[in-house]
């Protein structure tokens, strides 16, 4: 079924799928990046892991009526996916201010944000993913207003749904990144992954984090933390 490796990027590989023009075998990779590509190593069983959760997840989405590129798992490192245009924008969603939010705006580490501040960067490795706003984002994806108001409204969506599967395993989610796609016929949908190397995931009753900053910052196996994250969420599959 797999036929041409198209691209490989970071953490996954894009093969094309033989007489299926519209649609894309994603391989989940064993890499962990951090720092733009700066930090890198390789660990054992972490493509499984994420393939694992983002296929639960956008199952679990598409359940709830989100539209995504996601079609099925084939196999414990690949999904089979439509085929979209991804749109060069990250959609970070920000439950708990942390990360870049706390060094750039001084906002106090840990605030709780009661209505989640959702943040537009430009997807470009060569400028480091700067922060834009929707000005930029128009101009430079030719986006239009409209569909940008409708991916924000998706994203604050998809942010109520993770957080309520999230307690359900007794897990914040503290922030996220979504980007977005369109399938040929124009029409845009959720794409890429949503996994633990793109959350921020902190266990509600410890304040462990369980997600790639165990990478990032040193803490913790990284396998081991995500394989966690597996279990729970395999174990209310009917959240
Ligand atoms: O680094 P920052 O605090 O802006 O990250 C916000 C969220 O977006 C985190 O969950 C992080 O893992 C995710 N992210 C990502 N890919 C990027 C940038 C951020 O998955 N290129």
């Amino acid at each position: 079924m797999k036929s041409a490796l198209l691209y490989e990027g970071k953490a996954k590989k894009v093969h094309s799928v033989v007489g299926e023009e519209g649609q894309l075998i994603l391989e989940y990779k064993d890499d962990a990046t951090a720092f733009n590509g700066e930090k890198h190593k390789i660990f054992k069983g972490k493509g499984r892991l994420n393939n694992l959760i983002s296929s639960h997840i956008f199952h679990y989405l598409h359940e709830k009526g989100v539209a995504s590129h996601f079609i099925q798992a084939l196999s414990d490192t690949e999904q089979l996916v439509y085929q979209t245009h991804i749109i060069p924008i990250e959609v970070v969603v920000r439950n708990i201010a942390t990360g870049s939010l706390t060094k750039r705006l001084g906002i106090t580490e840990g605030a709780v944000f009661h209505e989640p501040l959702v943040e537009l960067y430009y997807k470009e490795d060569a400028l480091n993913d700067p922060l834009m706003n929707d000005d930029h984002a128009k101009y430079i994806t030719g986006i239009s207003e409209g569909e940008l108001e409708f991916i924000k409204e998706q994203a604050r969506n998809i942010n109520h749904h993770l957080q309520v599967m999230y307690q359900k395993i007794g897990v914040k989610l503290v922030d996220f990144k979504l980007e977005f796609g369109r399938l040929h016929d124009g029409s845009i949908v959720l794409s890429d992954e949503i996994s633990p190397d793109t959350c921020r995931l902190w266990e509600e009753e410890t304040g462990r984090k369980m997600d790639k900053d165990v990478f990032r910052n040193d803490i913790e196996d990284l396998v081991e933390i995500y394989d966690t994250i597996w279990k729970r969420m395999e174990a209310n599959v009917h959240v």
